[in-house]
């Protein structure tokens, strides 16, 4: 893996970061697109942000993405353009929490304190039988403990990798592959047949499901979209007109809500399609999402005040979620828009050209 073959503290710190969002096989490619857009620190820096959010785009977690701008102007400005080579200074950096900033010492730096993250509680649990939840800050600090006492102090680069890959490898979440171990007959769990236990976990994790409708709302070329903020999912994301339900809905039941009132005032809208409902899996929420695809003849003034104007094929220059950004790529919307064109006999242009 590259970021094995750099000591380039910025490339290895951008390889750590996606990785807490990703799998390897994923990771690499936008690790290669990241450090193309942004070969270095400086470039990062002075990068506009919705730039950032588009090559993070499909990754998740855009806070992340947001952090990582911030932490590079951080080390513009208060580190002279050099990422810093101690703990306690990366650990002031914007996102970089002890992990990450564990990890990159680590990396670039041999610092000696292990990158302890899910892979590693649940490994040294494994071997050790630490039965204390990980999701408690006792068992935290149980294995927070027994990972430094472990650590190979001179060595902590390739140690701290040599972890991260043996929980990749073999001893994986799920069906870990005993077989191969090295360290089975040490291993608590193994012996004990406990592996399906450890790491033990105090609470479920709890879902919570949504509702959402998205107005694809066209008017001419034109479609309508704004920019998230608040402390909600997909901060600085683009999106169309958003109505959140308590639960699905039909169209009857959406055209009674205040939001869609508001929404087109006196303009009688059009609906041409409704998609099917799309469930998309958020680690902590599921999200149960239908897009209407709508045409308007004037603009509704709720709408012109509160949304940018855009042309409808610019979408893709505006970075959005992987639920948008996979529905358009899935359903050429321009379909039904031609469709009802031709069949209102108005736009003969269109016409010829099917
Ligand atoms: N997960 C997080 N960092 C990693 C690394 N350096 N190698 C493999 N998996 C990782």
């Amino acid at each position: 893996m590259p970021w094995r073959k750099t000591k380039d503290a910025y490339a290895i710190w951008v390889s750590e970061v996606i990785l807490q969002q990703t799998r390897v096989a994923q990771g690499l490619d936008y690790y290669y697109r990241f450090l193309q857009a942004f070969p270095t620190i400086q470039s990062l820096a002075d990068a506009p942000l919705d730039d950032v959010m588009r090559v993070w785009q499909g990754l998740g977690y855009y806070t992340r993405a947001r952090n990582m701008h911030a932490a590079a102007k951080q080390v513009m400005s208060e580190h002279g353009g050099k990422i810093p080579d101690t703990y306690e200074k990366l650990r002031s950096l914007r996102g970089v929490g002890d992990y990450t900033a564990s990890a990159i010492g680590a990396f670039a730096f041999n610092i000696p304190r292990p990158a302890v993250d899910g892979n590693v509680y649940r490994i040294w649990s494994r071997i050790f039988g630490v039965f204390t939840p990980i999701d408690t800050p006792n068992g935290q600090k149980e294995l927070y403990q027994i990972s430094f006492e472990q650590l190979d102090k001179q060595r902590s680069a390739l140690f701290n990798q040599a972890i991260m890959d043996f929980g990749g490898t073999l001893c994986m979440p799920k069906n870990p592959l005993c077989g191969d171990c090295p360290v089975s007959d040490v291993c608590y769990a193994f012996r004990n047949n406990a592996i399906a236990l450890l790491p033990a976990k105090s609470k479920k994790i709890k879902v919570t499901n949504r509702y959402f409708a998205y107005l694809m709302i066209r008017h001419k070329g034109d479609t309508f979209i704004r920019q998230r903020d608040g402390k909600d999912i997909w901060h600085s994301l683009y999106e169309f007109p958003l109505i959140e339900t308590g639960g699905s809905t039909s169209l009857k039941s959406l055209e009674k809500t205040q939001e869609w009132k508001e929404m087109f005032g006196n303009v009688k809208p059009t609906v041409l399609h409704i998609s099917p409902r799309l469930k998309h899996v958020l680690s902590h929420q599921h999200l149960y999402t239908q897009f209407y695809i709508i045409e308007v003849k004037t603009i509704p003034y709720f709408l012109s005040t509160n949304f940018i104007k855009v042309k409808a094929d610019s979408m893709g220059e505006y970075p959005t979620s992987r639920l948008i950004d996979s529905y358009m790529a899935a359903e050429p919307v321009e379909k039904y828009f031609l469709r009802h064109e031709a069949g209102s006999g108005q736009n003969k242009r269109s016409r010829r050209k099917d």
